[in-house]
């Protein structure tokens, strides 16, 4: 029995079986590039949470996972892309190869200041690994070293994205209606474009 959709949204971009077989690439590509080495996924809360899940059954080497959460004040307008650590990684990164895990890189402005911060720390090795990567609202350049899906310039949730905190648990994929998102203040900085 599947999940009826919610009105909200639009279509389906990925099933779940196609971003389960996307991850299994991407999880053997990990575990190549990783072989003899001291592998840390650090997740991003809590969007990357179901991805993070996946992937790590995906690895076949050894690996470590913590978890950062982040406040965004990136939907105001005067302090775009800023981002604060709300909660932190609970053991230190020194030497170990550390792999960023994203739901979503879309202007980069949160992935470049969490490489920031990381890379302060003194890891042997740091990349971004996302499961949807969004190049064309892209603001600062971000290496993104393993990515499942790049996407179209429209809203999405579902697979741990969200909106306003809902539609995380959707297990696929989706687009939503412009029309279903509001654009009172807190609405998603990515509106589809007007002329969608
Ligand atoms: P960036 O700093 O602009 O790269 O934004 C990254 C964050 O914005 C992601 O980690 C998501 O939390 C959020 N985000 C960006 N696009 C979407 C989307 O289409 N759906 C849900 N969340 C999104
Ligand atoms: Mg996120």
């Amino acid at each position: 029995m599947s999940i009826p959709e919610p009105p909200g949204v639009e279509r389906i971009l990925f099933t779940g079986e196609e971003i389960r077989r996307r991850i299994a690439e991407v999880g053997a590509e990990i575990s190549r590039h990783y072989r003899d080495k001291d592998l840390k996924l650090v997740a991003v809360l809590k969007g990357s949470v179901y991805f993070l899940t996946e992937l790590t059954r995906a690895i076949e080497i050894p690996v470590k996972i913590d978890f950062l959460a982040i406040s965004s004040f990136a939907s105001q307008r005067s302090s775009p892309g800023v981002v604060r650590i709300a909660k932190d990684l609970d053991e230190p990164i020194e030497g170990e190869d550390v792999l960023l895990v994203e739901d979503i890189v879309d202007t980069g402005l949160t992935a470049t200041y969490l490489l920031r911060t990381l890379a302060g720390r003194g890891p042997n090795s740091l990349a971004v690994c996302t499961l949807l990567d969004r190049t064309s609202r892209r603001l600062v350049d971000v290496p993104v070293r393993f990515r499942c899906f790049e996407i179209p310039d429209r809203f999405v949730v579902g697979y741990g994205l969200d909106y306003r905190q809902l539609y995380r648990n959707l297990p696929y994929i989706a687009v939503m209606k412009p029309g279903a998102l509001s654009t009172q203040s807190g609405a998603p900085r990515n509106l589809p474009r007007s002329s969608e």
